[in-house]
């Protein structure tokens, strides 16, 4: 039986237990969660793992980056079955604050990230999102202190925010991104994903479907234009809405001018019902 990695969940036993991993100049991962882990979170702690000598992974639904419309009651909660699988993977540490710890009574503190936080991509539809992200992230960065942290590509944009601030910031963290991991029909891992029907779950894999056809358009030497549109075209059709299908630099997140760009990344949000998903790949 794997041993119960130990969880904290306040920030003197947070500190106590970081130095006592610490010994002895051990180098510390965070994988930031919000729980209702999948294979997609346990790719994000094998990185860690692979980086770091002790994994530290924190749970905590964070409520400043969910609008009042948005789901944040309704989250997936899962703690059982995800302390069982952070067990078998030997995590060291659960980090696991309640909001009242993370956001004491007067808190009056907030990151606002700017540069890729502002590219009119998450930001356009969800416009609290980054920056309650950001705030979050930099107070686990503060509590951690982690040599590296590990963010899943999945949410693209979220990644380029993150590791943006910390360089801006100062803040002594490596932060890298950990490829998606897809269903075998190419849907992106999501904790989310649980919301949508049986029929929907089918229709969803059209994202990723739309994304590669784009993606081999423009390399295959289509107009910009006519390359995403195609892809929007067919997830329209799919009966998604469609909040953006866009392709931008890489790095930046800026819109480009020509397929002769160098590496691009194609990001699309759509909703279908009430369940919104986001997805992106390389060009
Ligand atoms: O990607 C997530 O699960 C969350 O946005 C994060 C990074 C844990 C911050 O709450």
């Amino acid at each position: 039986m794997s041993p119960s990695p130990t969880i904290v969940r306040t920030v003197p036993a947070l500190r106590r237990a970081v130095d006592r991993l610490r010994a002895r100049q051990a180098t510390i991962a965070l994988v930031p969660t919000m729980g209702a882990l999948h294979d997609g979170h346990m790719a994000l702690v094998a990185l860690a793992k692979r980086r770091a000598k002790k994994v530290i992974v924190s749970i905590f639904v964070n409520p400043t980056q969910f609008a009042p419309s948005e789901d944040f009651s309704s989250y997936p909660r899962t703690w059982k079955a995800d302390l069982g699988k952070l067990a078998a993977e030997n995590v060291d540490l659960i980090w696991n604050p309640d909001v009242e710890t993370m956001y004491p009574q007067g808190f009056a503190t907030r990151i606002t990230p700017e540069g890729p936080a502002t590219v009119g991509l998450e930001d356009r539809f969800r416009p609290h999102f980054f920056g309650g992200v950001a705030t979050v992230v930099g107070k686990l960065f503060a509590q951690v202190r982690p040599d590296f942290a590990i963010f899943g590509e999945k949410d693209f944009q979220q990644l380029r925010v993150v590791a943006r601030m910390a360089r801006d910031l100062d803040l002594g963290v490596k932060v890298i991104g950990s490829k998606t991991v897809r269903e075998r029909d190419g849907l992106a891992m999501s904790s989310r994903n649980v919301y949508l029907s049986g029929e929907q779950r089918v229709v969803a894999a059209v994202l990723y479907r739309a994304m590669k056809q784009s993606a081999a358009r423009l390399q295959a030497g289509y107009d910009i234009q006519a390359a995403m549109a195609s892809g929007a075209e067919m997830i329209t059709e799919a009966g998604f809405e469609l909040d953006y299908f866009e392709v931008r630099d890489a790095e930046t997140l800026a819109p480009i001018a020509s397929v002769k760009h160098g590496p691009m990344r194609i990001l699309v949000a759509a909703r279908l019902g009430t369940t919104r998903l986001i997805d992106n790949i390389a060009v």
